[in-house]
């Protein structure tokens, strides 16, 4: 986990060279407000929490069961509180951040929004001083010993700590449904090469050897293959500036992920990420890459068993490394109910909390005291393996890059998804790190 800290180095060198990484590269660049003032802390007061909370997220539809658990315990402790349970619906937050970004602007911030760990929040909101410094709140919770200390390093600067961990997730996961492998006689692929041997075979089937969906669940795929193909080493460096994107160990990133793009679905663009899912399970796909929130939609929607009626491998090639991420929570400046916006992080990183929210959710909780009987098979494996493994951050869910880098490698995916041209993608890739300030 100590290689997390190579997003800290980026955000050091930034600011060093005198760059905003600020969504650079975004259409609507965020500036400080003229006024900021710098680490404004949360105030906490003995005031009754009562009025509206609007808490802003992407958890709908069929992710909401997880948030509506940790909003009851909220409601059954804050009754006075008015809950305005604000979702935009799109997997990874697609939508939803760029409603927030237009609200930020405007000025009219939720009292509380869901934010990725990592550079999404400190090298996007934090960096543009928007975020109430939460460190009273987390010394009265004493949660500076209650989460990891590398987990704590991504949601905090020299200034401040700026939001509250509901959650680990685990990017890189192989999902399939073990008795269809058994039908169709195929064993899960342990690399890259073992899947481009038998995906020619499924497809000889008519089988869809992997469902994609929509555009950012092919972001979420190439992270598992840039995984695969670097190693950890070489992934974290590339973060870390240490390895252009030109180089060609990144160059056969794009060259495989090229391959293994020939045996998904031709539909992928319209599909959501659930509907992928649902291709594995009905049977027309053998496997699926997504992160572990696809346990919680087959365990807590689908009452699908985890283990006997569902199955779950790390992405091919991965060899014990872990793409983490993580949820939180975080107060913008110029909230409106401060009082209630500190009640609402302070359920989000309570145990009671916590194990009412991650069990439904396909995620660990980040709380060192947590409870994992409470947790089913698949979610019990992936905390072993998050002590286990080594650990690198998710680039689709904030944890490596900033908005702005990742508004950019979307454009880069679009242009290689219609050219399919490797050196081409590495070396737009290469220039928006250089415009995000992204590199040494
Ligand atoms: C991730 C988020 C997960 C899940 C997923 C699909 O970015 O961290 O909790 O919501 O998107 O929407």
């Amino acid at each position: 986990m100590n290689k997390l800290r190579n997003v800290m180095i980026v955000v050091g060198l930034a600011s060093l060279l005198g760059i905003s990484p600020v969504f650079a590269g975004g259409q609507q660049e965020i500036k400080k407000p003229a006024a900021a003032k710098k680490a404004e802390q949360v105030v906490l007061t003995n005031n009754v929490p009562k009025g509206d909370l609007e808490i802003f997220s992407w958890w709908a539809g069929d992710e909401g069961p997880a948030l509506q658990a940790l909003i009851d315990v909220f409601k059954a402790k804050y009754p006075k509180v008015n809950v305005i349970n604000a979702t935009v619906t799109g997997g990874s937050g697609v939508n939803a951040k760029a409603v927030l970004k237009t609200r930020m602007l405007g000025g009219d911030p939720p009292e509380s929004f869901q934010v990725h760990a990592g550079q999404e929040l400190i090298g996007t909101w934090v960096t543009a001083e928007r975020m109430l410094d939460l460190t009273p709140l987390f010394d009265r919770e004493g949660w500076f010993d209650l989460f990891p200390k590398d987990l704590l390093n991504l949601l905090g600067t020299d200034k401040g700590i700026w939001s509250v961990p509901v959650n680990i997730h685990r990017s890189n996961v192989m999902w399939y449904i073990p008795a269809n492998l058994k039908k169709w006689g195929i064993e899960v692929p342990k690399t890259w090469d073992e899947f481009l041997t038998v995906a020619p075979k499924l497809q000889a089937k008519g089988i869809v050897p992997l469902s994609l969906a929509t555009t950012w669940t092919v972001n979420h795929l190439w992270e598992s293959v840039a995984l695969g193909v670097l190693g950890a080493d070489d992934y974290d460096a590339l973060w870390d500036g240490d390895i252009a994107w030109t180089d060609p160990r990144v160059v056969k990133v794009w060259s495989t992920f090229n391959e293994v793009l020939k045996y998904t679905n031709a539909d992928a663009a319209s599909l959501s990420w659930q509907q992928a899912t649902d291709m594995v399970v009905h049977g027309q796909a053998a496997f699926n890459i997504m992160g572990d929130w696809a346990a919680g939609y087959m365990s807590t929607t689908l009452k699908l068993k985890p283990g006997t009626e569902f199955g779950w491998a790390p992405s091919p090639d991965a060899n014990a490394s872990f793409i983490f991420l993580a949820d939180s929570f975080g107060i913008p400046k110029g909230c409106m109910n401060p009082d209630a916006a500190v009640a609402w992080l302070s359920t989000c990183g309570s145990k009671e909390g916590s194990d009412a929210f991650n069990p439904l959710k396909g995620s660990i909780s980040p709380r060192k005291d947590t409870d994992l009987s409470l947790y089913n098979v698949y979610s019990q494996s992936a905390a072993a393996d998050f002590q286990n493994d080594r650990i690198v951050g998710s680039l689709t869910h904030g944890v490596v890059a900033n908005e702005g880098f990742m508004n950019d490698f979307s454009t880069v995916m679009e242009m290689f998804l219609s050219g399919r041209d490797a050196q081409k993608a590495a070396n737009a890739c290469q220039a928006i790190a250089i415009q995000n300030g992204m590199t040494k």
